[in-house]
């Protein structure tokens, strides 16, 4: 019996053998069951609702063809991830458009491909897409994003909702807005949007924001008329670490939003809009590991040892830009008793590069050992970069057994593709 770690019956030391490191490693498994828990415990119980997978959290061909076949809907925040979804032929019908700066492109290629809503993040921005929806003879559905001024308890570079915010529009502002929309020709006005923050893990947060909101089509229906149809309250709804915080279903967050929400409108004389969520990091962060290899093992007296792998804040930047904590294993020795503790360190000219702090290990530790990093599904590739010249790594999905390679790792020759010498340099 081997002491390899395993996913979904994949051998991951031998994964790392066959497509090298570093690789992030995908369980198909956990993403389809997340999918059928959204389906299951939200949708199939609240008439009308959506969930959009926040695709900013991990996007590939393949992980679209994942979600469309699960059903869901896609919230895309770029012309290129509109374009990659495209390429992965998923029903444009499907697809929410946001973003806090549209290129009026983006806009263009939204309307052109009949995406199923954009999500208007500032007052201009309802011209430009009334503009472009009138030249290519359409009415556009939209929602406004609303800043309800809720503080997530969460770091403070991925809070969204609270008063100064640069997303969505000033709740103040509202009244104006809508009046002004409803009076245009090209734009259906459908309803509102928030999205409080990432990694958010507790369900209050959501009810704070549903009070402001509902309060606020309240006013809206009273002073002009104006009755919301829909109302999403975007994703954010967070995962466990592995060890202390267990990972909440997502009726944790669902239920209490859809009580809240339903008990408002009952207060308030106003018809029950259908609700979409848009959950990102709860679908796919713990479906992802990520392997390396162990190289420079250096121990400091009096300090501490470095244990150095082959990749680092390149492909996951969220440890040097969040403090975020991730908990490992060494692949090749599981099941030794844990009588080191180290720091793991990340190859980039960085001091900050640091992935893991801490970290107890087998005492036995040594170069060409595989260290697997675990719950790096969301952000991870999707905010990887070339820092230091480090080609991407290829992306492997597995599936009972069975592994399939979705990205390929990028190759030096990848780096320079693009790149062209100056005129004077060149010698004819
Ligand atoms: N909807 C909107 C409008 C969003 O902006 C986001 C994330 C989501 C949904 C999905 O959030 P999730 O369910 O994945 O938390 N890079 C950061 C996270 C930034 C999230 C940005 N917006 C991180 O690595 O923690």
């Amino acid at each position: 019996m081997s002491n390899n770690l395993n996913l979904d019956g994949c051998d991951l030391v031998k994964l790392a053998l066959k497509y090298g490191t570093p690789l992030y490693v995908f369980s198909q498994g956990m993403i389809e069951r997340r999918c059928r828990e959204i389906k299951e415990q939200f949708l199939n119980r609240h008439e009308g609702s959506h969930a959009y997978y926040a695709s900013k959290a991990f996007l590939t061909l393949a992980m679209c063809q994942i979600i469309e076949k699960e059903g869901l809907g896609l919230d895309v925040v770029s012309g290129g991830e509109l374009h990659l979804a495209l390429k992965a032929s998923f029903p444009a019908e499907r697809i929410v458009l946001h973003g806090n700066n549209k290129l009026r492109q983006e806009i263009e290629m939204a309307v052109e491909s009949g995406v199923g809503r954009i999500v208007v993040d500032w007052e201009g921005e309802i011209d430009i897409i009334d503009e472009v929806s009138k030249i290519k003879g359409q009415k556009t559905p939209i929602l406004l994003r609303v800043t309800p001024e809720v503080k997530a308890m969460t770091h403070k570079y991925i809070q969204t909702g609270h008063r100064g915010s640069k997303f969505g529009i000033p709740l103040e502002r509202i009244p104006y807005v809508v009046k002004k929309t409803i009076s245009l020709s090209n734009v259906e006005l459908k309803g509102f949007h928030f999205h409080l923050g990432s990694q958010i893990d507790d369900y209050r947060t959501y009810l704070e924001a549903v009070d402001v909101i509902t309060k606020l089509m309240s006013d809206l229906r009273e002073g002009l008329g104006y009755t919301t149809e829909e109302l999403d309250i975007g994703g954010g709804f967070g995962i466990g670490n592995g060890e202390g915080s267990l990972t909440k279903p997502i009726s944790y967050f669902t239920d209490p939003a859809m009580e809240r929400i339903k008990a408002r409108c009952l207060t308030f004389g106003l018809p029950l809009p259908s609700v979409a969520i848009e959950p990102g990091r709860w679908i796919t962060g713990e479906a992802g590991i990520t392997l390396y290899t162990v190289g420079a093992i250096k121990e400091i007296p009096g300090s501490c040892t470095y244990v150095s792998v082959d990749g680092g804040m390149a492909d996951n930047i969220r440890p040097a830009l969040y403090g975020a904590r991730y908990r490992a294993e060494v692949a090749n020795k599981m099941g030794r008793d844990k009588d080191k503790i180290v720091t793991v360190a990340g190859r980039c000219c960085e001091s900050g590069d640091i992935l893991i702090e801490d970290l107890p290990v087998p005492g036995d530790i040594e170069p060409g050992d595989i260290l697997a990093v675990f719950n790096t599904g969301a952000y991870s590739y999707s905010m990887a970069s070339n820092y230091n010249m480090l080609p991407k790594p290829a992306v492997v999905f597995v599936d009972k057994g069975e592994d399939i390679l979705v990205v390929e790792r990028e190759t030096y020759d990848d780096l320079v593709v693009k790149q062209r010498g100056i005129r004077s340099a060149l010698r004819v």
